[in-house]
C-alpha cells in the first residue's frame, strides 16, 4: 500500500475482532515506531504491548472507553532524554506523536485498525503496566482486525482555510 493510501484509509477504529494479530504484522508495526524521527535523533520513548485480556480490561476501566481488542500499545516518553529548544520547548510529546502516527499508518497498510487514545487516568495505567516513574504515557492505542467499516475521510478543512503560501 502506497503511503498516500494509508494516509486516505486510516480511520479510528473502535470496534474489533478477536481474530488474532500475526505476529509479523506487529514486528511491522513496532519497527515502523523504531524507525520514525525524532528531535536530535534522541529517541525518548518505549512501546508497551499487551495481548493479555484481563490486562487489556483493566486499562478499558483506566480510560474513558471500554476496549475490546486483541492488542494495546502503549506509547511512552522520556522527557529526561528529549531534546528541549534553548527556550525551554520540549519535544518529548512531539517524537511520541512522530511514532504513534508511523504506528497508525503502518497498521492501516497491514490491513490493521488502530485509535488514538489519550482519555485515560495516567497513573492508573503506569501502575497497570509496571511502567518506570520517569516516563510519561502519550498515547495509548488498540491493534486489530476491524469489526466497523469506515469510508475514507472527508470532514476535514479544506486545503485553503490551512495553507498558506509565502505569507500568512
Ligand atoms: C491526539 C489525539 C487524541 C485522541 N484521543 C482519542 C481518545 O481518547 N479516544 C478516542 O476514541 N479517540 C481519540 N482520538 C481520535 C480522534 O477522535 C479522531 O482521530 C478524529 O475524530 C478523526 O477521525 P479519524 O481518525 O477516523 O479520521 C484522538 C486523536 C488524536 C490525534
Amino acid at each position: 500500500m502506497e503511503v498516500y493510501e494509508a494516509i486516505k484509509n486510516r480511520r479510528s477504529i473502535r470496534k474489533y475482532q478477536q481474530r488474532v494479530v500475526e505476529k509479523e504484522k506487529l514486528m511491522k508495526v513496532l519497527e515502523a515506531a523504531r524507525l520514525s524521527p525524532s528531535a536530535m535523533n534522541r529517541q525518548p520513548y518505549a512501546f508497551v504491548v499487551t495481548t493479555d485480556h484481563e490486562t487489556i480490561n483493566k486499562i478499558s476501566s483506566a480510560s474513558n472507553q471500554k476496549w475490546d481488542t486483541p492488542i494495546i500499545i502503549v506509547v511512552c516518553a522520556f522527557p529526561e532524554e528529549a531534546w528541549v529548544r534553548d527556550d525551554g520547548e520540549e519535544y518529548w510529546k512531539a517524537d511520541a506523536a512522530v511514532a504513534m502516527t508511523y504506528i497508525s499508518l503502518q497498521a492501516c497498510a497491514e490491513g490493521l485498525g488502530t485509535c488514538w487514545i489519550v482519555a485515560f487516568n495516567e497513573e492508573k495505567i503506569k501502575e497497570i503496566l509496571g511502567i518506570k516513574p520517569e516516563a510519561s504515557v502519550v498515547a495509548m492505542t488498540p491493534l486489530g482486525y476491524p469489526a466497523e467499516k469506515k469510508g475514507s475521510i472527508t470532514n476535514r478543512k479544506s486545503i485553503d482555510e490551512l495553507v498558506h503560501y509565502e505569507k500568512w
